[in-house]
């Protein structure tokens, strides 16, 4: 069996094109563009990548967007001090802090700080908790990238055994709610998990999301199964490589998705959806 790739890249683009549509229809209809603020501090090289990618996607799609860019030694009461701003600010319908954030920084402090429905990450306890109680609004933007490529797959999700690689606030918890809400069985493994390989061989979808180059095996897959590759690891000679090993991997696999041009796409494209969603609401309450 050779897999079939899922094109994150040409998914995002299909999503990218859905959201500047529904721009252009609240243009016509009066309302502004939505508008995005990301705040990076520091200089970390991953980071300015990443929020680079961010504000291109926003010029695509029509968003208003602005980058504001802080000194790796910002005080938490400065970055705190913004936020309370931004929250404020009602041309302001998404905020985006880039993590991680310098040590001096509490990161929970400032995800909590951020008002919920502009908290378009979906990193704040009150958008996790409604998503454990099956009500999601704003919805971690990795997870949800994924369960949009499962559901490009066409399989049904209903009753399989899925194991996630990862037990992260940004993905392997949510990626469990996700999954649990599409009625997958769902067992997530982290670095004390014993057995690892014999859990992943009894799964139907695999998300490896554990920062390790070429983690996830070719013998530790079933052969058909679907197995999604979260991770980007910069190796030596500047190349990206994911947490899976890709090329083995896919002659057992029915389905896989490449890194780069998988699930960093999808990402993106669902932090515009998650923005769009945002300025929606708030259009509601005012
Ligand atoms: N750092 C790595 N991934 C993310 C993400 O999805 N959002 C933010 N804010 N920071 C990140």
């Amino acid at each position: 069996m050779t897999a079939q790739i899922l094109d994150g890249r040409a998914i995002a683009a299909d999503i990218r094109e859905q959201v500047r549509r529904q721009v252009d229809a609240r243009r016509a209809a009066g309302q502004d563009a939505p508008g995005l603020v990301v705040v990076l501090v520091g200089e970390n090289p991953a980071s300015q990548v990443y929020v680079r990618n961010k504000q291109k996607a926003c010029q695509q799609v029509g968003f208003r967007s602005e980058l504001l860019q802080l000194p790796a030694d910002t005080s938490q009461a400065r970055l705190l001090q913004l936020i309370e701003q931004l929250n404020a600010r009602d041309d302001v319908d998404g905020i985006l802090v880039q993590l991680p954030l310098p040590a001096q920084i509490n990161e929970d402090l400032i995800t909590e700080h951020i008002t919920p429905t502009k908290d378009v990450d979906g990193f704040h306890p009150w958008n996790m908790g409604r998503l454990v109680l099956r009500q999601p609004l704003l919805r971690p933007c990795t997870p949800k990238g994924v369960m949009t490529l499962l559901a490009c797959t066409g399989i049904d999700l209903v009753g399989k055994d899925a194991v996630i690689i990862g037990q992260s606030n940004i993905v392997g918890r949510p990626m469990l709610l996700e999954l649990l809400m599409a009625r997958c069985t769902v067992t997530v493994c982290h670095s004390k998990t014993q057995h690892l390989a014999d859990k992943v061989r009894g799964a139907d979808i695999v998300v490896a999301a554990v920062g390790v180059p070429r983690f996830v095996e070719a013998d530790w897959v079933k052969s058909g199964a679907v197995v999604i590759d979260v991770g980007i690891n910069r190796m030596q000679d500047g190349s990206l490589c994911g947490d899976v090993d890709t090329d083995a991997v896919a002659a057992r696999a029915g389905w896989i998705t490449p890194v780069p041009g998988g699930v960093g796409p999808m990402t993106v494209a669902t932090l515009l959806q998650n923005t769009l969603l945002a300025a929606d609401m708030h259009d509601r309450r005012s």
